[in-house]
């Protein structure tokens, strides 16, 4: 199963300057208990963007058409070889970003795991239009903000229908 996750703000928001919107801890506690003893598959930039690399209990996938090797992480150079990966995988997948990963996954993704985080914000990177009509939601919680976390946020669960 490919999963996608991802925090976004009102307007699809992901990023500035290969940075995230804003630091949640809440956000992150979720994004480690979900994703921890999976594969992540992520783009170059992301990669670059970690601030702890590569991300502990996890295999690290990176996608870069560049022929490098990197410290902590499987290098690939296409998307075909990142199927190939996902189908040999006995557990979920999950793909961490950025905005060019989504777009080249959501159309095969079965669940998306969003964050979506009450608030507008300076953007250079958007996660893609979902088309609402082939996603049912089949999970919702909301956190509200408190001293450690700026802002409200959802934690939603979308799962492709049938
Ligand atoms: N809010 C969130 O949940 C979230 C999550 C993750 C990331 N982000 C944000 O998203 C931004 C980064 O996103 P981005 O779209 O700029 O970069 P990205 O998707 O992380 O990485 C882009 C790179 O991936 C490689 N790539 C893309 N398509 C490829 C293909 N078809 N074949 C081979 N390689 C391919 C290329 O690497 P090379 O240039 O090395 O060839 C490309 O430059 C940052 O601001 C980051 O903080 C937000």
């Amino acid at each position: 199963m490919i999963n996608i996750i991802a925090a976004i703000g009102e307007n699809n928001e992901l990023g500035y300057k290969n940075n995230l919107l804003c630091y949640l801890p809440r956000d992150l506690k979720h994004f480690k208990e979900l994703t921890s003893g999976h594969t992540v598959i992520m783009g170059s930039k992301t990669w670059e963007s970690l601030p702890k690399k590569p991300l502990p209990n996890r295999k690290n996938i990176v996608l870069t058409r560049k022929n490098i090797q990197i410290d902590g992480a499987e290098v690939v150079n296409t998307k075909d070889e990142i199927f190939e990966i996902i189908k040999k995988e006995e557990k979920d997948v999950f793909i961490i970003g950025g905005a060019s990963i989504y777009e080249l996954f959501l159309p095969y993704a079965d669940k998306l795991y969003l964050t979506k985080i009450v608030s507008n914000f300076f953007a250079d990177v958007w996660f893609p239009t979902i088309d609402y009509e082939k996603w049912e939601v089949s999970d919702i919680e909301f956190v509200s903000k408190d001293e450690k976390n700026e802002y409200d946020i959802y934690f939603k669960t979308l799962t492709k229908k049938r």
